[in-house]
């Protein structure tokens, strides 16, 4: 892949979301939402990348993954407005088939082709599928910590906003309650990912975002997370209460320890 093809694919995406332009001001806010994603993505992809591999061909091909990620998020809500997959379409999915529909990675060799493909295809999945290659399972790991970061910027920049502005795709749907399920913060306790079939408010919405600490990959990435304060900034959003206070502690020492480059299995 050179840098060529990586203009080539920036113009055909900016073309390919000109597509999706709405009259409705809620609408235009939701597809708003998603253009700033992916650009915020391709930036916290390259930091990953940059840290991680020394070869140029694997940082374009980490940015181009993190370009078309979200590819799908446009055709779902222009057919479903909402951004639910459970209550729509899989939009990695979507995405993948979009590519390949459009032909747009027909300039790249078939492997780079599949690796963008797999990539884009799976960086929504619960869990990462297994007999993926090496070097797919690579970019998937970082397309999946990418996503997540901006994600948490996103929700962050939401949770402050008065429920009126905010984009209403982005929630989900779900009531603004109080309190949180007690299934969530175990998921903190045992350091696993939780699910979103356990979330039933947007508190609970709220800690689910910071069990995905647990899937995270990359030393860069947990960096970024400390630089960048999210366990902090998103606590602040929740009730507070010792069980926030000490799922919040525990959060902060696994961030702390993974940035030192401990692994995940010795702690
Ligand atoms: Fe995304």
């Amino acid at each position: 892949m050179t840098e060529a093809d990586l203009a080539q694919f920036k113009n055909w995406f900016s073309e390919f979301t000109c597509r999706y332009r709405y009259d409705d001001i809620n609408d235009q806010r939701n597809i708003t939402l998603k253009e700033r994603h992916t650009k915020n993505v391709c930036a916290n992809m390259l930091e990953i990348a940059r840290a991680h591999f020394s070869n140029s061909n694997d940082i374009l091909l980490a940015e181009a993954i993190a370009l078309f990620h979200d590819t799908g998020r446009f055709p779902q809500y222009d057919k479903y407005r909402t951004f639910k997959d459970a209550a729509s379409v899989n939009h990695g999915l979507l995405g993948a088939q979009t590519l390949l529909q459009e032909q747009v990675l027909a300039r790249l060799p078939e492997e780079e082709r599949q690796l963008i493909i797999q990539s884009v295809k799976y960086h929504n999945a619960y869990k990462i599928p297994a007999n993926q290659t090496a070097k797919t399972n690579d970019f998937l790991r970082m397309i999946r910590d990418a996503d997540k970061l901006d994600i948490w910027d996103v929700f962050i920049e939401l949770f402050s906003l008065p429920e009126d502005q905010r984009a209403s795709a982005a929630t989900l749907g779900f009531p603004d309650t109080d309190g949180c399920s007690d299934g969530l913060t175990q998921c903190i306790h045992d350091k696993k990912m939780g699910n979103l079939k356990d979330v039933r408010s947007v508190n609970d919405y709220k800690i689910l975002l910071l069990t995905w600490i647990f899937d995270i990959n990359y030393e860069k990435s947990f960096l970024l997370i400390e630089d960048r304060s999210y366990i902090a900034r998103i606590s602040e959003y929740l009730p507070q209460n010792d069980d926030i206070r000490q799922i919040t502690a525990e959060l902060a020492v696994y961030v702390s320890k993974m940035a030192a480059g401990c692994s995940a299995l010795s702690l």
